[in-house]
């Protein structure tokens, strides 16, 4: 029976503190069980006061573990990120691992306070700037780690980056789109951290039986979810690929790289164009108002 723990990880985790957003449900869940059972500190990041208390008790009981805990943010706000990343570094001045997990699909066009799509909100600009900000934990942390959840579904995302995404909605290119920019982001963010002993690495978990879709507010899309669950791993299988590269002795090996069902993988031919990375990076960095950022140990 799958123990929680990856058979690659020989390697403990007491003493290391491990992010994960979206861990009350899904991939973050299970990921959020097996760095705990690895002896991790887990801070589970939920929109819920409620939820996520509910979640840590589950983790700590199932697991043995009592360094768990959790921090509440609506991910899709970006004050709400601010804050978050304010209390966690304020708690935290080292941080060995960020698991940049939340997202989900949305059957329409909503803009966030910040007036950007919610789907590019949650999906894109949330984790590119909770990273930066926990950076400065991150770098002074030894050998920490960066495991952004990405998704195949990429290779259909548009490449104009517009994060109010305009003209005609559709879900799942918007969710796309999101996701070509999260693969973009993880390998420019490589490159930046490159001498730092920060690795960054992206996972495509497959597809996988979670919430995503249900909470869509689509009917329609969640029962395409629903139809779709024999053919889907459980989150429980899907997490063993996170918590492996959160966990592996081998960080190098990893680093700048994608990986599904525990095997490194080659993502769309445009994630890997840099002078398209940076200009991406550059139009968010911008938007988010991240200027004189020091990548430097
Ligand atoms: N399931 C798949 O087949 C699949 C395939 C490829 C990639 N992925 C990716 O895997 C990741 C996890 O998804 P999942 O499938 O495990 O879905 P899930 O079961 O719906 O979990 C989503 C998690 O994100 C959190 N979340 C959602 N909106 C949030 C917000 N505004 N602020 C803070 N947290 C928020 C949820 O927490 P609360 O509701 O408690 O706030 C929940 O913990 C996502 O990035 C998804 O795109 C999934």
């Amino acid at each position: 029976m799958y123990s929680g723990i990856p058979e690659h990880s020989d390697r403990s985790m007491k003493g290391r503190i491990s992010v994960v957003t979206g861990g009350t449900s899904g991939i973050g869940k299970e990921t959020a069980i097996g760095l705990s059972r690895l002896g991790s500190h887990v801070i589970i990041v939920g929109r819920s006061r409620e939820k996520c208390q509910d979640t840590v008790e589950e983790i700590e009981s199932i697991t043995d573990n009592v360094n768990i805990s959790f921090e509440t943010a609506d991910l899709s706000s970006m004050e709400s990120v601010r804050r978050l990343a304010e209390t966690i570094s304020s708690k935290n001045p080292r941080i060995h691992v960020l698991v940049n997990n939340a997202g989900g699909v949305f059957s329409s066009r909503m803009l966030t306070a910040d007036g950007y799509e919610s789907t590019m909100a949650l999906g894109y600009l949330s984790p590119f700037l909770l990273t930066h900000l926990l950076l400065p934990s991150l770098m002074a942390a030894d050998r920490a780690r960066i495991v952004n959840i990405g998704s195949s579904v990429h290779k259909s995302g548009l490449r104009d980056f517009n994060f109010s995404y305009p003209g005609k909605y559709a879900p799942m290119k918007a969710y796309a789109t999101s996701k070509l920019m999260m693969t973009m982001f993880s390998y420019a963010l490589s490159r930046h951290l490159a001498g730092t002993g920060v690795s960054v690495s992206l996972v495509q978990p497959g597809f996988v039986a979670t919430n995503l879709g249900k909470n869509s507010g689509s009917g329609l899309l969640s029962a395409s979810f629903g139809i779709m669950r024999p053919f889907q791993i459980s989150a429980e299988e899907a997490a063993k690929t996170p918590v492996y590269l959160a966990s592996t002795p081998d960080p190098a090996k990893i680093n700048g790289r994608c990986y599904s069902r525990m095997k490194p993988v080659e993502t769309s031919s445009s994630s890997y164009d840099t002078k398209l990375q940076d200009e991406l990076w550059n139009r968010t960095s911008e938007t988010l108002g991240l200027r004189d950022i020091t990548y430097a140990k």
